[in-house]
């Protein structure tokens, strides 16, 4: 037998926190899909491999997300706190411990890495302009304030560049800038900040980045910021913001991309607490463990520079790696909700196992930084193919002559073919240990052929019952180590074959070990899968075009006074409304209704608002909401309420 090579290594595990502030989508499961077969895989070698996440739950979305709903931060980062938990365990994710940055752990390791920061003279404060909201009485960052190209005049555009012309800019220079939270003008507003000396950290950067496993495109793009010019860190937020309060300043809060890294150290205190261990054994200057991040290609800047800047300011280890996915694509498209492909993780794991995704996307994983397509046809035939007709087929095919032989395997069983099966180990375990997940599943998928294609040259049905068991047995023992070879990637389904054939010897070190005790019946593992199909539009619903009450509930409607209707200029469709929402106060609308309605009648008369539809920013203005009406060939018709409704009520 082989020796191990690598066993007894320590390594602490992240996957990128998610944020706090909707359902997990099917990228989510693409990132926690590499991760957690990775450690899966570290486990089974006789590694230690702990595996830590958390939610992110800091920062501006999720405090207007909160406000949106009519809760409390605290309240929605519980409430999607067990969701996410949830739908990670029903892809089989398994966490060593998923907390969330807002705990006491991550607070205290946050003021204390940023005083050790401090007293390293790595703190320092500079007063800046921003742009404000009066209406809201906040500090707008860029992805809150839109406006006109500064170039071309193209309207509608957002801080990160024109869509137009492509030019970059600052946002301070963008034409008529508007909140995207109140629809209102911002002014320009002045407020010391702090900083983190980022510059200082040169040294340490440029050693991390050549010491740290990386890949090379990252590691090129991470020295090329480091060579540009490298900025101070703004590491403060003014309030209103939901996080931790800076140590020492008023009303000063850390902006989230300081505490959400340290929250993967919070998390494993968390733990360490909980199971007798501690921080300093676990993550400190003398940690014994390796440390690696996997993580979205969109958050390398973060974990690449800002995040061991920080960890060598209060003189943590700094990480071995960090490893860099691209995103998921779906049938070629970027997800987005509207095209039904921004498929919400939970709602995909009930129209198929989710053990068949976990196959598909290892299938389709490597260690590059490229995108990753989720095609539904590709997807169904992949899993048809692979799982059900290479790999189960075997199962299925032998057990009848097994079972026949009183569920006893024969006692010798074909060498050779086994032999072809353990020699494939080193290099299987080799494209795991470099997330070349792809590779393995191919290896494994040409020795179920191998597999298969023994047993149709056999033709076990056409021999006596000694034989036929002995072909059976052999190809079973293959069976056997075919399972192992899949298990970090299909724990769930593998446990069940392993109960089939009645063996607890599973690790990858036990390849070459027989199979010893008596079967059981097969019962068929997994059924043929249909190509999935998703509505457009109804990607939250089921089969029955059915929504639940709380998808309903999440649409607010509200009752709505027309203070005021008028014409748009250049529209021929469009009246311009303003709306008195009661408690909400005044929104504005444009509607399509002008064909139908005189503006002058519409004045007083009471309408019916979705009142939490994303405001859209069109050529004539914001458009805060749509008011409900119906149509057909002869008209539109607007839906009112009753006598008696009060501007501002709720329609459930
Ligand atoms: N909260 C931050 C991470 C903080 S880590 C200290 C964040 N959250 S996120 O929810 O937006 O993304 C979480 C992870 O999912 C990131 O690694 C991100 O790259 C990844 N993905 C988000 N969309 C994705 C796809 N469409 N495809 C693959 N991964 C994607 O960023
Ligand atoms: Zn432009």
């Amino acid at each position: 037998m082989n020796a191990p090579t690598k066993t007894h290594r320590k390594i602490l595990v992240t996957q990128a926190l998610p944020y706090a502030n909707a359902p997990l989508h099917l990228g989510h499961i693409l990132e926690a899909v590499q991760t957690d077969v990775w450690v899966r895989f570290q486990n089974i070698l006789g590694n230690e491999c702990l595996f830590f996440c958390a939610d992110d739950t800091h920062g501006t979305p999720v405090m207007l997300k909160a406000k949106e709903l009519g809760i409390t931060p605290e309240e929605l980062v519980k409430k999607i706190h067990s969701d996410h938990k949830e739908t990670y365990k029903l892809y089989n994710i398994g966490f060593t411990n998923f907390h969330t940055t807002h705990s006491e752990e991550n607070k205290k390791l946050s003021e204390h890495i940023y005083l050790k920061a401090k007293d390293n003279n790595l703190i320092t404060r500079r007063t800046i302009e921003q742009l404000y909201d009066e209406k809201e009485s906040m500090f707008l960052s860029d992805r809150f304030v839109k406006g006109s190209c500064p170039k071309c005049n193209e309207l509608d555009q957002h801080a990160d560049g024109c869509n137009k012309c492509g030019a970059t800019y600052d946002i301070k220079e963008i034409k008529d800038p508007i909140s995207v939270i109140s629809g209102t003008k911002p002014i320009t507003k002045e407020s010391e900040h702090i900083f983190f000396d980022l510059p200082k950290k040169l040294d340490v950067l440029k050693e991390f980045l050549s010491t740290a496993d990386l890949q090379k495109p990252i590691s090129n793009k991470l020295s090329e910021w480091l060579n540009d010019d490298l900025q101070q860190w703004d590491i403060s937020r003014d309030a209103p913001y939901f996080g931790f309060k800076i140590p020492g300043e008023d009303n000063k809060y850390f902006y989230v991309w300081v505490d959400a890294p340290i929250g993967y150290m919070a998390s494993m205190d968390n733990w360490a607490s909980a199971n007798g261990r501690t921080m300093k054994e676990l993550w400190s200057d003398s940690s014994e463990y390796e440390i690696y991040h996997f993580i979205g290609k969109d958050i390398a800047y973060f974990h690449g520079l800002f995040w061991p800047a920080l960890l060598s300011a209060a003189n943590f280890k700094l990480p071995d790696g960090v490893y860099v996915h691209g995103f998921l694509t779906i049938n070629g498209e970027k997800m987005s909700k509207s095209k039904g492909t921004g498929i919400l993780a939970k709602e995909f794991a009930s129209l198929c196992d989710p053990e068949t995704l976990r196959y598909y996307l290892s299938a389709k994983l490597n260690n590059k930084v490229e995108d990753i397509d989720l095609n539904f046809e590709d997807y169904a035939q992949r899993v048809n193919s692979d799982l059900v007709g290479k790999y189960l087929n075997i199962a299925s095919r032998c057990s009848l002559f097994i079972k026949k032989n009183n569920y006893e395997l024969s006692k010798s069983i074909n060498k050779e073919l086994i032999d072809k099966l353990i020699l494939s180990r080193e290099s299987i375990e080799e494209h795991y240990e470099t997330r070349n997940y792809s590779k393995a599943i191919r290896s494994i998928m040409d020795l179920a052929d191998i597999v298969n294609k023994y047993i149709n040259d056999e033709m076990p049905w056409k021999k006596e019952q000694e034989e036929a068991a002995f072909i059976a047995s052999s190809a079973l023992n293959a069976f056997n180590i075919l399972t192992i070879y899949l298990r970090p990637i299909l724990p769930k389904l593998t446990e069940e074959a392993f109960k089939f054939l009645n063996n607890n010897k599973i690790s990858f070190l036990d390849v070459s070990e027989e199979l010893t005790n008596n079967i059981n019946d097969y019962k068929p593992l997994l059924q043929r899968i249909d190509p999935i199909i998703i509505p457009e539009e109804e990607a939250m619903t089921n089969d029955n075009n059915y929504i639940n009450i709380d998808e309903f509930s999440a649409v607010d409607l509200r009752v709505a006074r027309i203070i005021e209707a008028s014409l748009v200029e250049g529209a021929d469709k469009l009246l311009q409304l303003k709306l008195d929402v009661g408690e909400l106060g005044e929104r504005q609308v444009f509607a399509g209704i002008k064909k139908a309605y005189d503006p002058d009648t519409l004045k007083e008369k009471l309408v019916i608002l979705v009142s939490n539809l994303a405001p859209r920013q069109m050529k004539f203005g914001l458009s805060e909401g749509m008011v409900l009406a119906s149509s057909d060939d002869e008209g539109i018709y607007l839906i009112s309420p009753d006598k008696g409704a009060k501007p501002g009520l709720r329609v459930k």
